[in-house]
């Protein structure tokens, strides 16, 4: 039996993803909440889980060190990886990703946005025809629109509490978002046996 090897990314989607694998009987040896190791045996056949920041999900996809990875949608229309095929929408996680600003802003030519999110932002507004500056920050993005840092942000909406909380609201919609699971091409051809097993398993729900 070959080894998988699963990234997943830390964070809310690990959260999720430990719950789901759980569902299905799927579990590490030490609780990836509980430690510092990175890598972790599972007692599902040879399954091993790695435990990678979000955004580092998808080089290691490419690179083919890791065979699958969970990994939000938006990770995936922001990185420019493409060495990997759709598996599943796993439904988790989800959120929305969202053009949002101070009441009553409107998408204009020449906006400054703000955003984890650079690429898919301009590819966003270049599908929309309206030419923007991308400023590129790290976190808290909403603090941008209310400093007038920016126009207005491109960010994930959950609940709504945080753009509710600082006197801002969604302009438009860009896309849900759930984490999807994903495979590098190769792992796909090499390990098909497995990986099918493994995707049967955690489907049937
Ligand atoms: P990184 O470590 O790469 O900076 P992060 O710290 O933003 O990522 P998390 O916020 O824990 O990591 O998880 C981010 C992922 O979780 C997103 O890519 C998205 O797919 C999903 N997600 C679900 N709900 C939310 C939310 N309310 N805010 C942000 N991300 C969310
Ligand atoms: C995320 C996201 C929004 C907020 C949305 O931030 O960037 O700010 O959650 O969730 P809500 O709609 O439920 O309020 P996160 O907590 O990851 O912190 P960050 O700003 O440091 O990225």
């Amino acid at each position: 039996m070959k080894k998988i090897f699963l990234a997943i990314s830390k964070g809310r989607i690990m959260d999720e993803a430990l719950i789901l694998l759980k569902k299905n009987n799927i579990e590490c040896d030490i609780s990836p909440n509980k430690s510092r190791k990175l890598i972790f045996k599972t007692n599902y056949e040879n399954l091993n889980i790695i435990v990678v920041r979000a955004s580092d999900v998808p080089m290691y996809i490419e690179s083919g060190k890791v065979d699958l990875g969970i990994v939000g949608k938006d990770t995936l229309l922001e990185s420019n990886v493409d060495n990997y095929f759709f598996l599943r929408d796993l439904k988790i996680a989800s959120c929305k990703l969202v053009v949002a600003g101070k009441k009553n802003k409107k998408l204009v030519s020449n906006m400054k946005i703000a955003t984890k999110y650079p690429n898919l932002t301009q590819e966003f507004f270049l599908s929309k025809g309206i030419p923007c500056s991308v400023l590129k920050l790290y976190g808290s993005m909403e603090l941008a629109a209310v400093l007038n840092l920016s126009d207005a942000i491109v960010d994930l909406v959950d609940t709504g509490k945080t753009l509710k909380e600082n006197g801002l609201e969604k302009i438009c919609l860009i896309d849900n978002i759930t984490s999807h699971l994903i495979v590098n091409k190769s792992s796909y051809k090499i390990k098909k046996n497995e990986i099918n097993k493994f995707i049967t398993r955690i489907s049937a729900q």
